[in-house]
């Protein structure tokens, strides 16, 4: 505490502060400080990339649906941008036989991000070394978004390494927003080779310049704590997922998920005739509940659904879901034939 209030406010190092970039390489392989630059949240990572390594023209692969910047930055730089989608049939996962076509030798990057923000897939290891491989075939760099890193779902799938471990190709963005709860912090991270992190750094200079220092300083706080505070999450989503698993089975009639292999995030189909943007702004409205529109990822007739909230905010989130779903039922609106 003393530390933080002795931290001298002024303009902190660009790039991160020292402290904090080589806390953080030392979770990749083969990594050192200069390889990391500290950014305001994933979000500008992720927009600094795009606009250092693509020029109009350029053809790029995203993963679909996905956290919009990713398609629409490539799109409004002027790329070709093509989309991996998953395979609806089998709870929403990714094969990469569906990518393989998809990359040329004029790609010029891949973008990936497993844990999956909306549908909760996550690729296995293999499968990441196969995407990796393809992009070493093609002459492309793959950026995996792994804001949801170090968010194990109990019964899910294994933790993959992050795809700066598999070579100079990969380039990994992280974030302390959705591992530690902290997205008000704004600090995310580029993890890749020097002159790409060095090129995103020029770019920074004319956005945001620097983190800032007391935010910076925190974020050291929660990565160095990182085992604690990922048992504390395990054990919030375990009691989620067991409430989950009982109000599914209870409302059967009604909705239907495939839990998150990996991260906070998953997709629930239900079964009402009703657009899922009305629904989601009946739920917000009259129900207090917040769930995205499966339509706003391209998805009609799905709910995101998160399982990071505090137990009982979960639990009453869900009853009022089915209060809200059974009472439309019984006011008239059909099921979906
Ligand atoms: C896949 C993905 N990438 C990036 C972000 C942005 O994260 P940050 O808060 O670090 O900017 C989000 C936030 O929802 C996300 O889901």
């Amino acid at each position: 505490m003393q530390r933080l209030l002795d931290l001298r406010l002024g303009y902190s190092e660009a790039r991160g502060t020292e402290a904090l970039r080589s806390t953080l390489a030392a979770t990749y392989a083969n990594t050192s400080p200069d390889n990391i630059l500290i950014t305001t949240g994933a979000i500008e990572a992720n927009y600094v990339i795009f606009n250092s390594l693509l020029d109009d023209g350029d053809e790029v692969v995203v993963v679909d649906p996905a956290y919009q910047q990713l398609q629409s930055v490539p799109a409004a730089i002027g790329c070709h941008v093509s989309y991996w989608k998953p395979r609806t049939d089998f709870g929403f996962r990714y094969d990469v036989a569906d990518l393989t076509p998809l990359v040329t030798d004029r790609t010029r990057l891949i973008v990936i991000n497993t844990p999956h923000n909306p549908t909760g897939a996550a690729l296995s290891a293999d499968q990441l070394q196969e995407v990796y491989d393809l992009a070493e075939q093609s002459g492309a760099l793959v950026l995996s978004d792994e804001a949801y890193r170090w968010l194990e779902v109990p019964g899910g799938a294994p933790a993959i390494p992050p795809i700066r471990n598999l070579g100079e190709r990969g380039i990994s963005v992280g974030t302390v927003s959705k591992p530690f709860g902290v997205p008000g912090l704004r600090i995310g991270w580029i993890a890749g080779p020097v002159d790409i992190v060095q090129k995103c750094w020029a770019m920074r200079d004319f956005i945001t310049l620097s983190p800032g220092g007391l935010n910076d300083a925190l974020a050291l706080i929660a990565i160095t704590h990182r085992d604690q505070i990922a048992a504390r999450t395990r054990h919030i989503v375990e009691q989620n997922l067991d409430t989950a698993e009982a109000w599914f089975a209870r409302n059967a009639d009604l909705v239907s998920w495939t839990p998150p292999q990996g991260g906070l995030l998953s997709l629930m189909r239900f079964e009402l005739d009703v657009p899922s943007y009305q629904l989601a702004n009946t739920l917000a409205e009259e129900y207090s509940v917040m769930l995205a529109p499966g339509a706003a990822f391209g998805y009609e007739g799905y709910l995101r659904i998160g399982i990071g909230a505090p137990p009982e905010v979960f639990r009453r989130g869900l009853d009022e879901t089915e209060r809200c779903l059974r009472h439309l039922l019984a006011s008239g609106v059909k099921k979906r034939s």
